[in-house]
């Protein structure tokens, strides 16, 4: 493989290409990340939406099947449980943490002290520095065309403020629309240490994505995953179907109803009893510019997001995604997709004059 290709990406991660797959909920589960992780990726297990218990058999399941190769573990400050998370990464080795908000000083300080490198991910170019401030080892800063919650600044015009910012001090890897080795050579040739990518990760036959929802993912075109704020208040990325036209055409009330009748349903799935959600929506609100209805949709907003990406109803629920998912029309396993993804950004390397790219 081209020296090009390793970068301080790959040397502080320890994978063998500047490529991350990053998390998704009930998509980054440990089939996903064994397949990116094996094939030369840095992958992270989506434990935001996990119990501990359910990330700690996670974690070994992933360690069992990829030997001494490096994974990543992401999780949410605010999700119950957090610190038992962060434990569980300590006790088994994990090489890096993922997260969006920041968790506590001592948190960091606990997962620094053990060696665990933090990577934060950022939408807006005022937080590159902060995140730098509070921790970061990598940053990950995400374009506006990326999949999930997401900010409004387009992926090449947060690259040049983040690079400006902080680039010198920690790696930056550039993420939000990224599919290929053309996307990987531009983003080094930009300055940045790699690439991270989730819609591309969820649409591999390694993804345990219900094929229905895929067949869906695939049909979309660029033009027809926007973003909205109607699922949780937040500005998120999705595809526009049945679902999000009706969220977006429903007023406030009826989403706090909707908020309501989800609430009551996923109790009865993780246990949780109205006041530990209470609890959760408080801490998020009096921590964050969220009001505590939105933090109660954003606790609510998984029971709809699962239809789609767990029971295999696309259209009876929401699917996250980047705006790439416009340009994807295969499925291919993550061996052969990181496979190509070295040859093409070699390819693109060479081909721009770089003659040791081969
Ligand atoms: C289906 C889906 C679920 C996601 N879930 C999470 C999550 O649980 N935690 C998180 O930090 N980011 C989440 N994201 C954002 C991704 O980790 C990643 O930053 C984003 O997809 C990058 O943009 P791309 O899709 O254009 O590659 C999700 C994205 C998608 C498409």
């Amino acid at each position: 493989m081209s020296k090009l290709l390793d970068t301080r990406l790959t040397r502080a991660l320890g994978c063998d290409v500047p490529v991350i797959q990053t998390a998704m909920g009930w998509v980054a589960t440990p089939s996903l990340v064994i397949a990116s992780v094996n094939a030369g990726a840095f992958g992270f297990l989506a434990a935001a939406v996990m119990t501990p218990d359910e990330c700690e058999r996670a974690v070994i399941q992933i360690k069992q099947a990829v030997g001494a190769r490096p994974f990543g573990v992401n999780f949410h400050s605010f999700q119950p449980g957090a610190e038992r998370i962060v434990d569980i990464c300590i006790d088994h080795g994990v090489r890096a943490v993922s997260y969006g908000r920041s968790p506590s000083t001592k948190l960091i300080e606990k997962l620094k002290g053990a060696g665990i490198l933090c990577v934060p991910t950022i939408g807006a170019g005022k937080h590159a520095q902060k995140a730098v401030d509070l921790g970061a080892d990598i940053i990950v800063c995400q374009g506006g065309e990326g999949g999930g919650h997401t900010g409004d600044t387009p992926t090449w015009l947060l690259l040049a403020q983040t690079l400006d910012a902080v680039g010198a001090d920690v790696p930056v890897a550039a993420a939000g629309g990224f599919r290929d080795g053309r996307g990987l050579a531009a983003a080094l040739a930009f300055g940045a240490d790699g690439i991270a990518m989730g819609t591309r990760f969820l649409l591999t036959s390694d993804s345990p994505t219900p094929e229905e929802t895929k067949a869906r993912y695939l049909q979309a075109s660029v033009t027809e995953i926007p973003v909205s704020t109607a699922l949780d208040g937040l500005p998120q990325r999705m595809v526009m179907n049945e679902t999000l036209a009706a969220l977006e055409q429903s007023g406030k009330l009826m989403m706090l109803v909707r908020a309501l009748k989800h609430g009551m349903a996923f109790r009865k799935v993780t246990g949780a009893s109205l006041t530990d959600m209470i609890k959760t929506a408080w801490a998020m609100a009096s921590k964050t510019d969220m009001t505590l209805g939105q933090t109660m949709m954003a606790g609510n907003a998984p029971m709809i997001i699962q239809k789609a990406m767990v029971d295999g109803k696309p259209d009876e629920g929401v699917l996250p995604s980047g705006q790439v998912a416009g340009l994807i029309d295969d499925l291919p396993d993550c061996a052969t997709l990181i496979n190509d993804i070295v040859t093409g950004a070699e390819a693109r390397l060479k081909a721009i004059g770089q003659t040791d790219a081969v």
